[in-house]
């Protein structure tokens, strides 16, 4: 699995989800049997119980799962994935997905997700915006990402009344902590060690570069991107 080997450091350094996020992506305050699919290590799941949800976390890393059981122990943790979900049919009032849904098999997760939302339920595919991104930009614009637009992304066959937002996500980092965040993307971890370090070490030097004052602290200003549909 990609993500088990760098689980701690997950639960550590990666962004959370704002609570406002969280409760539009819902559609209510408290109270709905929320199912976080592909939970890592439970940012999501933690924001979901903090709402006053109840949260059913399913995930396929088992490393993964044993961070979240222990960040948010009040969440139901199952391992599962999203072709193969291990609930009842119409069990759920919402599927929430942070930073999975490009990872899943579309012909299979989608029918499973419908399966197990009861008629009218809600799905969400949130995103936090990318910090390598934002390097990137530093030298050139104002370090901001643009706008995410994926209209069409939910089967319509499933689901209908897709729509789209976006949440500020701002974070405090210093060089450090932000670059142990990106040393956990995925776009690292399968990279051999010499050519992680290698790639790491250029970004480093491009963050540095576009700094201000690369040693004292700043903000990186993510955004949340969410889009919604109800299952028909
Ligand atoms: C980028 S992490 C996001 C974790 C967590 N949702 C969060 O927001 O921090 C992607 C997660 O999706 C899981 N994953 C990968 N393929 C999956 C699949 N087919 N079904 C469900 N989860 C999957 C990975 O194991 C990993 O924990």
């Amino acid at each position: 699995m990609v993500f088990g080997s760098v689980a701690r450091e997950y639960a550590r350094y990666r962004p959370g989800y704002p609570p406002e996020a969280v409760l539009w992506a819902v559609g209510r305050g408290s109270g709905a049997r929320v199912l976080d699919l592909g939970a890592g290590t439970g940012k999501l799941t933690a924001a979901v119980v903090a709402a006053g949800h109840e949260a059913i976390a399913v995930e396929p890393d088992s490393a993964m799962l044993a961070e979240l059981a222990s960040e948010v122990p009040t969440a139901d943790a199952v391992a599962g994935s999203a072709e193969d979900i291990p609930l009842p049919d119409g069990s759920v009032d919402v599927v929430l997905a942070g930073q999975v849904l490009h990872w899943v098999d579309p012909d299979r997760a989608y029918p499973e997700i419908s399966r197990v939302l009861r008629p009218g339920g809600v799905v969400a595919g949130l995103w936090n915006s990318d910090e390598l991104r934002w390097i990137e930009r530093l030298g050139g614009t104002d370090g901001t990402d643009e706008e995410f637009d994926w209209r069409g992304f939910f089967p319509t066959g499933l689901f209908t009344d897709e729509s789209h937002r976006s949440f500020a996500n701002p974070r405090p980092h210093t060089v450090d902590s932000l670059m142990s965040t990106i040393a956990t993307h995925s776009r690292f971890l399968v990279l051999d060690d010499a050519e992680r370090e290698k790639r790491l070490s250029s970004v480093r030097s491009a963050l540095i570069r576009g700094l201000r004052d690369p040693d004292g602290e700043f903000e990186v200003r993510s955004r949340t991107y969410v889009i919604r549909a109800t299952k028909r």
